[in-house]
C-alpha cells in the first residue's frame, strides 16, 4: 500500500527532525541546573576538586562574555551555536594568545568576582575552597 508507506516515511522524518531539534536545543541552551566543571583529562595532574558552576546566577551576563571562538581576533561565537568545552582549545600550557587552561578559568571567573567584591557588589566566591571544595576528587 503506497499511502501507508508514505505515512510511515512522514512519521520517520518527523521523528528524525524532532530528535535533531532536541539535541541541538539541549546542546546550546543555557543550562538551568548547575553544571560541574571537571576537565579531568586536560591536566597532567589534577590537584583540585570539580567546580560547580551555576549559569542562572550569571544570567545578567551575555553568553559571549564567557563563550567564544575567535576569527581574525574577533569573537564570532553566537548564542545558539554549539558550546565547546574550554579544554577543547585551552591546553595545559599557554599556546600563543590562548591562556593555559587553569589560567583561562581563573582569569575569567576570579577577575570578575574580585572586581565586584572590591566594588562591594553582589559577587561569587573568591577563595579556593569556595569554588573547589575541600576534597580532591
Ligand atoms: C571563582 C572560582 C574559583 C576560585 C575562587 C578558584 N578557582 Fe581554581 N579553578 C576554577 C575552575 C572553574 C577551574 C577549572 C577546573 C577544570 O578545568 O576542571 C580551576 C582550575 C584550577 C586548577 C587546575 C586544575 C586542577 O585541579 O589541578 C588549580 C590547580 C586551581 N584551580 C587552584 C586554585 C587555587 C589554589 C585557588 C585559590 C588561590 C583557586 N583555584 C581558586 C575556579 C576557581
Ligand atoms: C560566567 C560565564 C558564563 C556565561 C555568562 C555563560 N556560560 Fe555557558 N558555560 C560556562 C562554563 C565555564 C561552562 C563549562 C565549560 C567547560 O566545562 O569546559 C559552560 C557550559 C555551557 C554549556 C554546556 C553545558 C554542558 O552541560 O555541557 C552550554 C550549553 C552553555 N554553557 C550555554 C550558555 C548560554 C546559552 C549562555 C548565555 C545565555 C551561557 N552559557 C553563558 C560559562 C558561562
Ligand atoms: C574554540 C576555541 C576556544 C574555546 C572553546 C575557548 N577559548 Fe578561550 N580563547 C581562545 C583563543 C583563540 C583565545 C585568544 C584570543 C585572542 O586572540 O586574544 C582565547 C582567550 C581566552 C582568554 C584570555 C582573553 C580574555 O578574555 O581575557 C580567557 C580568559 C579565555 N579564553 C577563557 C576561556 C574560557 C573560560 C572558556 C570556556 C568557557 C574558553 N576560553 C573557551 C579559544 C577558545
Ligand atoms: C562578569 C562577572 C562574572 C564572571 C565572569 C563569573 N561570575 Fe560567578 N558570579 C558573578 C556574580 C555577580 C555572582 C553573584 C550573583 C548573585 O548572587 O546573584 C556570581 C556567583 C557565582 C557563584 C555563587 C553562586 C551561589 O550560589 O552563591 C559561583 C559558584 C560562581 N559565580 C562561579 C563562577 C565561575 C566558576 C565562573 C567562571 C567559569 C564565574 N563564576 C564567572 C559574576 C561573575
Amino acid at each position: 500500500m503506497k499511502s501507508k508507506g508514505r505515512v510511515v516515511l512522514v512519521l520517520l522524518i518527523a521523528v528524525a527532525v524532532a530528535a535533531a531539534f532536541t539535541l541541538s536545543y539541549a546542546a546550546t541552551k543555557m543550562p538551568d541546573q548547575p553544571i560541574k566543571i571537571d576537565s579531568k583529562d586536560a591536566y597532567k595532574e589534577k590537584k583540585k576538586g570539580a567546580v560547580t558552576f551555576p549559569h542562572v546566577k550569571h544570567k545578567a551576563l551575555k553568553c559571549v562574555e564567557c563563550h567564544h571562538e575567535f576569527k581574525d581576533g574577533k569573537n564570532v561565537w553566537q548564542e545558539g551555536q554549539e558550546v565547546k568545552k574550554c579544554a577543547a582549545c585551552h591546553k595545559d600550557k599557554k599556546e600563543g594568545k590562548k591562556e593555559k587552561l587553569e589560567k583561562a578559568f581563573h582569569k575569567k571567573c576570579q577577575t570578575c568576582h574580585k572586581k565586584l567584591k572590591e566594588e562591594k557588589k553582589p559577587t561569587g566566591p573568591v577563595t579556593c575552597v569556595k569554588c573547589h571544595g575541600k576534597e580532591k576528587k
